[in-house]
């Protein structure tokens, strides 16, 4: 019998997933900017956001086959509105999502197709289902590295254009310390 090396490796609460199958992105502030309030500030265009690592193996388009993922947040606000991820539906929405949280505080914030808005807290060990019928996007309240382990479908993809569409009506901002909420009613 062959015994092999894993293929991927993640140090759970330090590092990030490595291996040479691993997949990985980094959101810079440039790519960012529309989806905050007012992204009029002195951030540099090349500064990271978020990093995302996946891993997956197999055709994705066969029901069954999953991702793994983790994403990376960084501490830093945008006109005191703390960092987002870009938020999506998925595009099959029988998809359910599983996110894990590795550091740091956030907020899971969810939107239903009626537009409800609600968040669940988010610390090192909380663990989150997402309804596939939810939108969902990550928040970094805290003043560490916010990092959040997924595993999901292959076949859930991401629907970014209804959520720009018909954008959260939530946003966090941080004042003097302070996680502010200010809904939006319209
Ligand atoms: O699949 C997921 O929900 C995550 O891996 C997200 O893609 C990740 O957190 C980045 O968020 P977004 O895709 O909304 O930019
Ligand atoms: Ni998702």
């Amino acid at each position: 019998m062959e015994i092999k090396e894993a293929k991927i490796f993640q140090d759970y609460l330090n590092g990030v997933i490595t291996g040479s199958e691993t997949e990985t992105s980094k959101k810079l502030f440039k790519d960012a900017r529309s989806f905050y309030e007012n992204s009029d500030c002195d951030l540099s265009d090349d500064t990271v956001m978020y990093e995302v690592y996946s891993y997956s193996q197999g055709d994705p388009k066969q029901t069954g086959n999953l991702n793994w993922g983790l994403t990376v947040m960084k501490p830093v606000t945008v006109n005191q509105e703390c960092n987002i991820t870009r938020g999506h539906f998925h595009e099959d929405l029988n998809c359910a999502e599983i996110y894990f949280c590795l550091h740091g505080e956030g907020l899971l914030l969810f939107m239903d197709e009626n537009d409800h808005c609600y968040a669940e807290k988010m610390k090192t060990g909380t663990v989150h289902h997402i309804d596939g019928h939810l939108a969902h996007r990550l928040v970094n309240t805290g003043d560490e590295e916010l990092r959040v382990g997924a595993c999901w479908p292959t076949t859930a993809g991401h629907d970014y254009a209804r959520i720009e569409k018909n954008p959260f009506k939530v946003r966090i901002f941080k004042e003097n310390g302070n996680i502010v909420v200010k809904e939006r009613h319209s």
